[in-house]
């Protein structure tokens, strides 16, 4: 029976690992991993997540089950980050799980939603391309729109035009903040007017927040986020602290559900939580419980966001420096790349530029020409430089 399956198309940027893994070049470039790396090119642990790991390890006393929501406690810990402390009414609308990563909470969204009718999902294009994978796995319609404009500006119009034009039972697939791959975000006039458009309810919003305080700062990027669930009556939220908390391997996320009413949640959490004892029946513990441990101890929490702060403020600077580098790459207008947000931008290269940087300079990076901006630092950001103006 077996032997009817076909292979599938290599994943391309495990080809790219591969590769890149087999250069011998001392002073190769990885920009196709997407995880954040130091100015020294590691990806530690943080000291933080290492400070509760400590405290874990001593005080945990059990390892028996916690059942498909997972830990309640580092459930309810990061909403105030994601949802603010103020608006209690719209919080107690609001109920949440935990799921392994941002890619069990995208597809228990995505389930969820197909449970309660939705048939089609409008998807802002190019995406992480394990958004159109869950759809199409769980057995959604994908309706694409562009996601951005020539200029690297975000195309809002696109994505309220596919708001507008919905019929019933349709729902919108929103990145919350430093979209990936383009890290081109929504203003907060564009916000708005995606709020406005969401508030009649007829299309029903997921969002996925996977880079919370990798763009201008915790508060900051969830203030589009916030803006849309002010607007309207109800919403799925999916969020990863497998980047902000460097916990990739860990495998943490929540999964939040906003009801029209308070009242609804249990039957609609009721389904969430039979959706994820089908897929995975418990989220792994681990990572999500020293998540929990530092953001309930000020210390930890403070070390945390400093820690969070050298990321952002490391990333910010090599885009200012890539923006600026224009000028020596004449024909490759990169300034754009500072007005973006997060891990990744799309450099306008040619297919033919992309293989000259990798066969002539060792620098690896997917054929879309998406980069990993943190792959670039003190030790190479010049080399990298030099090599684009010698292929532009
Ligand atoms: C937009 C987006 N959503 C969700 C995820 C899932 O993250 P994870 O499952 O690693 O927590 C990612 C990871 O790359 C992502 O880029």
């Amino acid at each position: 029976m077996l032997d009817r399956l076909n292979a599938q198309a290599p994943d391309a940027l495990l080809a790219l690992i591969k590769m890149h893994a087999a250069d011998e070049r001392a002073d190769k470039i990885d920009l196709g991993v997407g995880v954040y790396r130091t100015d020294s090119g590691d990806t530690p642990v943080f000291r933080a997540v290492k400070a509760a790991e400590r405290v874990l390890v001593d005080r945990q006393d059990s390892k028996s089950y916690l059942g498909p929501e997972g830990d309640g406690e580092f459930v309810r810990a990061l909403m105030p980050y994601i949802f603010g402390r103020d608006d209690t009414t719209l919080l107690s609308r609001i109920e949440g799980m935990q799921t392994p990563g941002g890619t069990g909470a995208v597809r228990l969204a995505v389930s969820l939603a197909k449970q309660a009718g939705v048939r089609r999902i409008h998807l802002g294009v190019p995406s992480w391309p394990n958004h159109a994978q869950i759809l199409k796995d769980v057995g959604v319609e994908i309706a694409e729109f562009d996601h951005a404009n020539a200029d690297g500006t975000a195309n809002v119009e696109a994505a309220l035009d596919a708001i507008r034009n919905a019929g019933e039972g349709e729902a919108i697939l929103l990145h919350g903040c430093c979209h990936n791959p383009t890290g081109i975000d929504y203003s907060a006039e564009q916000w708005s007017a995606l709020a406005d458009a969401l508030s009649a309810g007829t299309v029903l919003p997921i969002l996925d927040i996977a880079y919370q305080g990798l763009g201008h700062g915790m508060e900051e990027d969830v203030a589009g986020v916030r803006t849309v669930l002010a607007a309207v009556p109800e919403a799925l939220i999916a969020y990863s602290c497998d980047k902000n908390f460097g916990l990739y391997r860990d495998r943490v996320g929540a999964f939040y559900m906003m009801a029209k009413d308070a009242s609804q949640l249990a039957a609609i959490g009721s389904n969430a939580n039979s959706l994820a004892r089908a897929n995975w029946s418990m989220p792994p513990d681990h990572g999500g419980a020293a998540v929990r441990i530092i953001l309930t101890d000020d210390a930890m929490t403070s070390l945390w966001h400093e820690e969070l702060d050298d990321m952002r403020e490391r990333m910010r600077g090599v885009r200012r420096k890539l923006a600026a580098a224009g000028n020596r790459a004449p024909g490759l207008n990169l300034e754009a790349l500072e007005n973006q947000n997060g891990l990744f931008a799309i450099l306008p290269l040619s297919k033919e530029q992309i293989v000259k940087l990798r066969e002539d300079h060792g620098i690896y990076m997917a054929g879309s020409g998406r980069i990993n901006v943190a792959g670039l630092h003190s030790g190479n950001i010049e080399k990298f430089i030099e090599a684009l103006a010698e292929v532009a």
